[in-house]
């Protein structure tokens, strides 16, 4: 516990009713200003809105107005500059720059606050540095999206082992795995865009909870600030954080999907795999095994899923159990805010540089693919078209399968003879569908794996992209 210190008391805009400054260790424990003071330009520029508005409404003149916008944009190229004192006594940022303000212009300074609180004025921050960052994710996510595409592009004839259960399923085309990558990207980006609409509205002039009796404009505020419209419920205002709740669920979804995309990622460097390589720029070595190259990038996006994820947890955590309307509980929402767009759009960021450089080896896949009788499904459904039953068919390749692991073999290498004695009807012409090429050429319909499909796929993908 800290001593009390009568600097506090006289440095506060709320001092008026207090007759003992604020305890040392309570106004650090209170104050938000080191981590909210990045909201700066969107306090600086709800704060000039307000007072046009104010202006607007006769209760500032036009010359008061000149000069409070003047006064703030002076705190804001301080504050670029480096050159602004952030006072923790002062609490946050919103407090900060006004009683700045006030230092700089005088007595008008003190009018800007007029019909407006820190409640409304918080809510409005949060929403603009909001929507900021979600179009800066959109475009990483695009920027991720295109590079898909031309990965999946350039090896949309890539054959390689599609899996279920880790086991070798199915041969896929290796772009058309990364088309799945996208579909799950395109998704975050709709996901994002949508929760960017319940962003998008003006809490100014809530006020501290039930609105205020001076003749405010709040669509002139919701106009200026870029709004789609002022939201309608003085109390829901300023204490809803739906939106950031929101933003952090399709965060920690986008998250997820980098996770997954980076386990396979972390799989498929792996010698045991060989699949593909990420370039060196993007790996690190080991201290002491001289051999060793790991995807510490991948790695490290899996872990910050969690991280993420924590953070949308925090954030409904925190609002769980608050009542109307606004509870200082609600100054914990932005480390957590903060720290998972950052982290966001780091992954995303490395994601986007990463992939271009990817390369794959397309032996190794095509090598696994023959591996693990991934054509057996397609030698069922050929016995399929030639009258057999389904259930009868799976029994005979289970049987051929079986076989083949015996002599340690593929189902391709098999002779005829020896497919003929799991059923007469197999002739010739069966090795087409059991070669790889066959059976991804013959899935040729719309989500299917044929590569004329992929290639379909990607062009409908492109084209969407280029409208954004
Ligand atoms: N720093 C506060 C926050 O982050 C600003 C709003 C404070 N309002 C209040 N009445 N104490 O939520």
């Amino acid at each position: 516990m800290g001593s009390n210190s009568e600097d506090n008391k006289s440095n506060k805009l709320w001092g008026g009713r207090f007759t003992e400054a604020t305890d040392a260790f309570v106004a650090r424990f209170t104050a938000s200003v080191s981590f909210d003071k990045r909201l700066y330009q969107q306090d600086i520029d709800g704060s000039i809105a307000h007072a046009r508005m104010l202006e607007k409404v006769a209760i500032l003149t036009a010359h008061e107005l000149a000069t409070i916008v003047d006064g703030l944009e002076a705190i804001r190229k301080d504050i670029e500059a480096e050159k602004f004192d952030w006072s923790v006594a002062l609490e946050d940022v919103h407090m900060n720059i006004e009683s700045a303000l006030t230092e700089r212009i005088g007595e008008v300074g003190k009018k800007l606050h007029t019909g407006r609180s820190r409640n409304d004025q918080v809510a409005t921050d949060i929403r603009l540095y909001v929507r900021t960052e979600i179009d800066g994710i959109a475009d990483l996510l695009t920027r991720l999206q295109n590079a898909i595409l031309h990965l999946a592009d350039r090896e949309a004839d890539t054959i390689m082992p599609g899996f279920t259960h880790l086991q070798a399923a199915q041969p896929v085309s290796f772009g058309h795995h990364m088309m799945a990558w996208f579909e799950m990207l395109e998704r975050d980006y709709t996901r994002f865009q949508d929760c960017r609409k319940r962003v998008n509205l003006s809490p100014l002039g809530a006020a501290a909870l039930a609105g205020t009796s001076y003749p405010i404009d709040r669509e002139y505020t919701a106009e200026l600030l870029g709004f789609d419209r002022p939201t309608r419920n003085s109390l829901d205002s300023v204490s809803d954080r739906d939106f950031a709740i929101e933003l952090a669920a399709a965060a920690s979804i986008l998250m997820t999907h980098l996770s997954r995309f980076s386990e396979e990622l972390v799989l498929w460097t792996s010698a045991q795999f060989g699949f593909v390589n990420l370039p060196d720029r993007f790996c690190t070595g080991s201290s002491i095994m001289p051999q060793k190259k790991n995807p510490d990038v991948p790695e490290l996006v899996r872990g910050k899923a969690g991280r993420v994820t924590g953070h949308l947890v925090t954030l409904l955590s925190l609002m769980k159990a608050q009542p109307l309307a606004y509870n200082k509980d609600n100054q914990e929402d932005k480390e957590p805010l903060f720290d998972l767009l950052d982290t966001v759009k780091d992954c995303l960021f490395a994601y986007a540089e990463m992939l271009p450089a990817l390369s794959c080896n397309q032996d190794a896949m095509y090598a696994a693919a023959r591996q693990g009788y991934a054509t057996a499904t397609d030698l069922a459904d050929y016995l399929v078209k030639r009258g057999m039953a389904f259930r009868d068919a799976h029994e005979v390749v289970g049987k051929a399968v079986a076989r083949a692991i015996e002599q340690q073999k593929d189902l391709a290498e098999l002779s005829l003879h020896d497919l003929q004695q799991f059923s007469a009807t197999i002739e010739a012409d069966v090795f087409d569908v059991l070669s790889l090429e066959g059976s991804i050429n013959s899935r040729n319909h719309l989500g299917g794996t044929a590569p004329v499909q992929v290639k379909a796929a990607i062009a409908r993908a492109s084209a969407e992209l280029a409208k954004r």
